[in-house]
């Protein structure tokens, strides 16, 4: 009799941590989905920053808004005024507009003014700073790129940044490029106001 007591009691304990681990295992994967899909997938990167760090390296944004500087092996986005736009203090690309205008196309050795058809473009600021995207909304940012406006909200952008091809960025990118710029190093500088066609 105490011996069927002593089963007893151990068949209770197993179906005790049977039922333990049934009632335990479901609501842990629950938490698991919950946190995977709250979290925020940013490309994969850690943050942000830093796969809007990613995607301004990719698209090449520096091609056109980092002054370059000259070195043994050509010119290089220079490090000191990364994503700064065209220097204030710089002159106007000396070259007849007219003439320009008719042939093509002409671009500082910096790649950020530009003379075309158009008109003269400079590469605008786009750091932290407030001569740059400092004080933008995010969704300034994202009328900015996605409709082609200047600051998102004047003129049309015009050549050769190219709008048309980074509107078709999602959300997600053009939030993440916006949290990037906003976390830049702070440079101050206004690049030259765009210049119409000259008449003939
Ligand atoms: C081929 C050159 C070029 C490239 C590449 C380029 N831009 Fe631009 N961007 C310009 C020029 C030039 C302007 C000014 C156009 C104008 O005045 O109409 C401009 C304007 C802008 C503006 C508007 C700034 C303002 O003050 O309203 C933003 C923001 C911007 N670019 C962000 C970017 C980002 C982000 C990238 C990369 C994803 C990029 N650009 C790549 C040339 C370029």
């Amino acid at each position: 009799m105490k011996k069927q007591h002593a089963l007893c009691s151990l068949a209770a304990v197993a179906i005790g941590i049977f039922l333990m681990q049934c009632s335990s295992a479901p609501s842990e994967s629950k938490k698991e989905n919950v946190t995977a899909e709250a979290k925020p997938f940013y490309g994969g990167f850690a943050s942000a920053e830093l796969y809007g760090e990613h995607l301004v390296t990719i698209c090449a944004c520096n091609d056109c808004h980092t002054p370059k500087k000259m070195t043994d092996h050509g010119p290089e986005p220079d490090s000191s005024l990364w994503l700064s736009g065209h220097p204030a203090s710089m002159p106007a690309p000396a070259v007849d507009r007219t003439d320009m205008a008719e042939r093509g196309l002409a671009v500082t050795d910096f790649l950020t003014a530009w003379v075309g058809p158009w008109g003269t473009t400079y590469a605008p600021n786009i750091t932290g700073d407030e001569t740059g995207i400092g004080m933008w909304s995010e969704q300034q940012f994202i009328n900015c790129i996605r409709e082609g406006k200047l600051k998102g909200l004047s003129r049309p952008l015009l050549p050769p940044m190219p709008w048309q091809f980074y509107k078709a960025m999602t959300d997600e990118e053009l939030k993440a490029i916006f949290a990037y710029l906003k976390s830049t190093k702070p440079i101050k500088n206004i690049a030259p106001a765009y210049e119409p066609p000259t008449m003939n």
